[in-house]
């Protein structure tokens, strides 16, 4: 009886740990994150570019969160999110929620105030 108890407990925590964890806690995948994000951001966010040159260090992970948060949608106020410009090239369609997923991750991890800060080479 309490093992079975046990049981049904540790499901519900781990169904309220993957429900209400939101973006910031979902894992993604870094690496198809940085491949998206030199794909598809970097052609402007790069130096001598219309935009300004931009890398995971240009952010802290608290600002990458706020960029991509889900339920605030921050990046749908960027003038580039607006004007259709996060869209994967090769199917010609909007990013999906998975890649911007990927790409937070990739950012994220390597913020400026993460254990790896980097820049996108
Ligand atoms: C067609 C060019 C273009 C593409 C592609 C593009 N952006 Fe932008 N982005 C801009 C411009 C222009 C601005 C506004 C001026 C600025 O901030 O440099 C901007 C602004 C931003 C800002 C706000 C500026 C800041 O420093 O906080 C963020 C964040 C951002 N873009 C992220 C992205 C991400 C992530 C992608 C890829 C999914 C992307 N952009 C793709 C042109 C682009």
């Amino acid at each position: 009886m309490i093992r079975k108890m046990m049981v049904v407990l540790l499901g519900l925590a781990l169904t309220f740990t993957f429900t209400f964890s939101g973006i910031a806690g979902e894992k993604g995948n870094k690496r198809k994150g940085k491949y998206t994000f030199r794909t598809t951001c970097r052609e402007c966010h790069k130096p001598d570019a219309s935009a300004k040159e931009m890398g995971p260090d240009s952010k802290t992970q608290a600002q990458w969160e706020t960029v991509f948060n889900k339920e605030k949608g921050k990046y749908k106020e960027l003038k580039c999110y607006k004007e259709g410009h996060w869209k994967d090239k090769k199917k010609n369609e909007a990013l999906t929620e998975k890649d911007l997923l990927n790409i937070f991750t990739y950012l994220h991890a390597h913020a400026f105030d993460s254990p790896s800060p980097a820049k996108c080479k």
